[in-house]
């Protein structure tokens, strides 16, 4: 399945371009992508959150796997590394996280379900096919390097942040009901996102240490998809609950 890279690369950099473009539409448009909490009608007929959820980022499971095994290519273990830790966050995100949320009911619009497919094919096609298929091998000397051991440092936190904002938030639904409350405590004192801040973090601290196009370009579109969107959360928090704390900052504590 030979790509040639300078397409391979052109094709990135106009994928990066249009993260941009969307990231700028959303934050001036201030649009809310209609599934959660802003889910609304006039987006088409709508699918339960789980199975949209398993619908929309099982692909990146698979599609990432294919490509990246595909060539029977003997990979290095930096190489592995990196495909362990795509594989583990999909296993969470199509697999187990779906199975968490709360209330089962609760739906998503096909086309939003759609719309996650499109993004998620063409990031793990291109993370896939670079390290299954274009990159040079990394020398043993990178586990050492600044970048991995930063990267790998950047990522850990942003994994535990996710997971933990993620599970805190999932909990708030004891009975299943269909509410919102404000959450407190450990790093919602600072944000009101900080699953968020954790995802940007964990693809933040992988395009690091894996150091290349393909990467980037995935941090740089989950920035573009969930800055804006953390701004609309905080919000709606500020709007609905006249008691949400002042000094709850959106996504970076104490900035943003
Ligand atoms: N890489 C990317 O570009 C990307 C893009 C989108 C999402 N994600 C990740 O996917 C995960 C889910 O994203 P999301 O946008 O659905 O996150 P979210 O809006 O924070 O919601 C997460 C879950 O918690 C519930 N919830 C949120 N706030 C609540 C509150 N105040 N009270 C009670 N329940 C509350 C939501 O219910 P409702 O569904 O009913 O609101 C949902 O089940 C996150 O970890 C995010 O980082 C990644």
């Amino acid at each position: 399945m030979p790509v040639n890279p300078h397409w391979f690369n052109l094709f990135l950099y106009i994928w990066l371009g249009l993260a941009g473009v969307i990231f700028i539409l959303l934050v001036v448009l201030k649009i809310e992508v209609p599934y959660g909490r802003y889910t609304r009608t006039g987006w088409g007929s709508f699918i339960r959150n789980r199975a949209g959820w398993v619908l929309m980022e099982f692909p990146s499971l698979v599609v990432f796997s294919a490509l990246f095994l595909a060539e029977g290519r003997k990979h290095d273990a930096v190489t592995w590394f990196f495909f362990a830790i795509w594989v583990f966050h999909y296993i969470n995100r199509s697999l187990i996280y779906p199975f968490r949320i709360r209330p089962f009911s609760k739906k998503m619009p096909l086309s939003v379900m759609f719309m996650g497919i499109f993004f998620n094919l063409i990031n793990a096609s291109a993370n896939g096919y670079y390290l299954g298929f274009l990159k040079p091998d990394y020398p043993d000397a990178w586990w050492k390097d600044i970048r991995f051991i930063l990267g790998v440092m950047i990522y850990l936190f942003g994994v535990v942040a996710n997971w933990w904002a993620d599970g805190k938030l999932i909990r708030l639904r004891k009975n299943h009901d269909n509410e919102y409350k404000i959450p407190y405590g450990g790093l919602f004192r600072y944000v009101s996102c900080p699953n968020y801040l954790g995802e940007i973090m964990e693809w933040s601290g992988f395009a690091l240490m894996a150091w290349n196009l393909p990467a980037l370009a995935f941090a740089v579109w989950t920035f573009a998809n969930l800055v804006p969107r953390a701004l609309n959360h905080q919000a709606w928090y500020q709007r609905t609950f006249p008691a949400y704390p002042k000094e709850r900052k959106a996504l970076i504590p104490f900035i943003l």
